[in-house]
C-alpha cells in the first residue's frame, strides 16, 4: 500500500506543481542571447542568472515595456523609469525621489547597471535577487503607493499584456511574480562594458584615454586603494561597508535589516560605471558632484567612523592627501568610466 500511497502524493505534487502557473516549468520563448565582450568573464564572472528565469526575448521584451509602464502606480503618473533614468545611467538626478503624493524619501535612487553581478540589492542590502527587489517600489508609501491586485487588474484589462504573458511565460496569466520576473530579466540586459576605459584597458586602444586620466588610474589602483573596493572590471566587489562618510551615522544601512552591531553603517559598494552622470553621490545624495567625493576620500573621511572597513585604514586620518594635480587626474580617469552606448541604446529606452 505505501509504494502506492507515496506515487500518489508524488503525482498529486508535479500536478498542483504545473497547476501553479507562475511556477517554472521549463523553458518557454527563445533564448536570448546576451552579447558580451569576452574578457567580462575572465575578469568579472558569469552573470548569475536565475535558474527558475531564465533570459528569453519575450521575457526581456515584456520587462522593458513594464519598466516602463505607468500603471504600475497607484495614480497612474509612474514608472520605474521616472526614477531610474537612462541618460543617468537608470540613476535619478534629483537627490531623493519623489513619491506619487510628493512624499520624499530619504536615499538617493541607485543607478542600474551591470546588477546581473550583484547579490545585494538596495543601499542597504535588503533584498538578495533582482526579482525580489522588484516587488518593493510599486507597494513602497514614498514611491508608487499601489498595491499588486491593482497592478494585477489594471494590466489585466490592458488587451496587449495577455499575449506578451503567454509568449514569455506560456500562459496569459499575469500575477506579481511574473511582472517582477519578466522587469528582472530586463534589467539583466542593462549590461555597460563599452566605455573609453574598457576601450583602452581591455580593447589595447592607447589612444582611448587621455594621459590625465592614466595618471588617474595609476592613482586608483595604486596609492588612491579604490581598486580594493571599486575593483577594476565592475569597479566595485559588491561587498557592503562603511567607508567613512561620518563620525556619527545616523542611517544604520546594513545592521537594521541583520541586526548586528557589526554590520551598522554598512552600505553597498556600488559600481563606479557610467559615475559621471549618477549624480549625486552616495546613499544619502550628500555629494553633488564627483569633485566633492574625491575631495572627500582626500581629506574629510571620519577614520573613527564605527565598522569603518579595514580597507579605509590606508588613509590617513583625514584622507588620502593627495595633491591638487592627482585629484583632478583622478576625476579625469573616473570619467573614462562613462559608456555612451549604454546611456542611448535603443533597446533600454522606452518601447
Ligand atoms: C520614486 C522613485 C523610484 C521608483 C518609482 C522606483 N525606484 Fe528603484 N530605487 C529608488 C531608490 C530611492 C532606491 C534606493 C532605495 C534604498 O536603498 O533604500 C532604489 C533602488 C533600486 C534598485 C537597487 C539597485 C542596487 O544596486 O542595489 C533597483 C534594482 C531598482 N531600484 C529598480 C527599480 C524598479 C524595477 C522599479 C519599478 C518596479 C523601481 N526601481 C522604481 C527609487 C525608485
Ligand atoms: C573601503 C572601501 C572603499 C574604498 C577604498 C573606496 N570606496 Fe568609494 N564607496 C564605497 C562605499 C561602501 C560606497 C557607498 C557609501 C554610502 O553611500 O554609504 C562608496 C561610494 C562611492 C561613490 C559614490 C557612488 C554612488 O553611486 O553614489 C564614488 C564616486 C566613489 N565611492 C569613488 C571612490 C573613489 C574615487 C575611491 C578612491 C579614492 C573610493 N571610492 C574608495 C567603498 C569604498
Amino acid at each position: 500500500m505505501r509504494p502506492v500511497l507515496w506515487t500518489l502524493l508524488a503525482v498529486a505534487v508535479l500536478f498542483g506543481c504545473r497547476k501553479d502557473p507562475s511556477v517554472y516549468t521549463g523553458p518557454v520563448g527563445t533564448p536570448y542571447v546576451l552579447e558580451l565582450p569576452s574578457w567580462v568573464v575572465d575578469s568579472i564572472g558569469p552573470m548569475l542568472e536565475a535558474t527558475d528565469n531564465p533570459l528569453t526575448v519575450e521575457g526581456v521584451a515584456l520587462g522593458r515595456k513594464l519598466f516602463y509602464e505607468k500603471e504600475l502606480s497607484d495614480d497612474g503618473t509612474m514608472s520605474c523609469a521616472t526614477c531610474h533614468v537612462q541618460s543617468h545611467g537608470f540613476s535619478d538626478p534629483r537627490q531623493f525621489s519623489v513619491g506619487t503624493d510628493g512624499s520624499i524619501g530619504d536615499r538617493n535612487a541607485m543607478a542600474i547597471v551591470n546588477l546581473g553581478w550583484s547579490r545585494h540589492f538596495f543601499w542597504d542590502g535588503r533584498r538578495t535577487t533582482l526579482e525580489d527587489q522588484a516587488h518593493d517600489p510599486v507597494t513602497n508609501p514614498i514611491e508608487m503607493r499601489n498595491t499588486w491586485p491593482v497592478v494585477e487588474d489594471r494590466l489585466r484589462s490592458i488587451p496587449t499584456y495577455a499575449d506578451l504573458f503567454a509568449a514569455a511565460f506560456g500562459s496569459p496569466q499575469i500575477d506579481s511574480i511574473r511582472i517582477t520576473q519578466a522587469i528582472a530579466q530586463f534589467e539583466r540586459t542593462l549590461v555597460s562594458f563599452n566605455s573609453p576605459f574598457d576601450r583602452y584597458w581591455y580593447g589595447g586602444d592607447t589612444n582611448a584615454i587621455s594621459q590625465a586620466a592614466k595618471d588617474g588610474l595609476d592613482l586608483y589602483t595604486r596609492r588612491g586603494n579604490c581598486d580594493r573596493c571599486h575593483t577594476i572590471g565592475n569597479f566595485t566587489d559588491d561587498v557592503m561597508r562603511n567607508n567613512g562618510l561620518d563620525l556619527a551615522p545616523e542611517d544604520p544601512g546594513l545592521g537594521a535589516v541583520t541586526g548586528l552591531t557589526s554590520d551598522y553603517y554598512k552600505f553597498k559598494t556600488t559600481s563606479l560605471r557610467n559615475i559621471a552622470v549618477t549624480a549625486p553621490y552616495m546613499h544619502d545624495g550628500r555629494f553633488a558632484d564627483l569633485l566633492s567625493v574625491v575631495q572627500f576620500y582626500r581629506s574629510h573621511t571620519a577614520h573613527n567612523s564605527p565598522n569603518i572597513d579595514t580597507a579605509m585604514h590606508n588613509f590617513s586620518t583625514s584622507g588620502y592627501s593627495f595633491s591638487l594635480e592627482e585629484q583632478s587626474n583622478l576625476l579625469e580617469f573616473l570619467n573614462t568610466l562613462t559608456d555612451e552606448e549604454f546611456l542611448t541604446n535603443p533597446a533600454f529606452s522606452a518601447p
